[in-house]
């Protein structure tokens, strides 16, 4: 099998937000960046204690950061997380577009789901991104990096029955990947 090959690099004087940061692959994001010195936004949905052990973990890291609640199925909420970015960071160098909603809010079969959650499956991730890339740009100098956490082969061809939904709710991101960056912010553009 190949190694994986671990770039050392330093993000002291960095400021990230991760959404869905309270636990899962967001935390061990998080986490990572702290340990290479980034300060982190940690946003989390209802699990503020999980948020706040993530927070404690950064400040063991020897970094700091805030949390901030959001439901990212709701614009206003989304735009609400970086309204307390900049007031709390004054800018923005790395966002992850992470959070997902609980399986049970998206994962049925096309005949079965109920159109409440196709809304809640395409609002939280492909509305949610494209709402957070318009807020984050303006918080980004040159060098800001976007980042979106998709599911590769479901986000690309759909997936088994349930999961099938994959497909519409993260395909539009790799679209945004694949658009020319001539018409992607300046700051957004790698
Ligand atoms: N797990 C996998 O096998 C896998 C595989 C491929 C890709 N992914 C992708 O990786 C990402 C993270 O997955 P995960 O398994 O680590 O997730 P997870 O452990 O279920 O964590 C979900 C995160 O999203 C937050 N969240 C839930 N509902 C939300 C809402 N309505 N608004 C805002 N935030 C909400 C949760 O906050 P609270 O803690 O406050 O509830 C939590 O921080 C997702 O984009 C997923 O599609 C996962």
């Amino acid at each position: 099998m190949p190694q994986a090959l671990e770039v050392h690099m330093s993000f002291k004087g960095k400021n990230a937000l991760i959404t869905g940061s309270s636990r899962g692959i967001g935390r061990g994001i998080a986490l990572k960046l702290a340990e290479r010195g980034a300060r982190i936004a940690i946003h989390y949905y209802r699990n503020r204690d999980a948020a706040q052990a993530t927070l404690e973990n950064v400040r063991k890291l020897g970094s700091d950061g805030f949390l901030v609640q959001a439901d990212v199925c709701h614009p206003d909420e989304v735009r609400r997380i970086f309204h307390q970015v900049r007031s709390e960071f004054g800018a923005l160098d790395i966002f992850v577009s992470n959070a997902r909603t609980e399986a049970a809010t998206f994962y049925e079969a096309p005949m079965e789901i109920t159109l409440e959650k196709w809304d809640t499956a395409v609002d939280s991730q492909a509305k949610a991104f494209l709402v957070g890339v318009r807020e984050a740009a303006p918080l980004m100098s040159d060098g800001g990096r976007i980042v979106a956490i998709t599911f590769a082969p479901g986000g690309r061809f759909g997936s088994w029955q349930p999961g099938w939904l994959w497909a519409p709710r993260k395909q539009p991101w790799r679209c945004w990947c694949d658009i020319s960056p001539s018409r992607w912010p300046a700051a957004a553009s790698r």
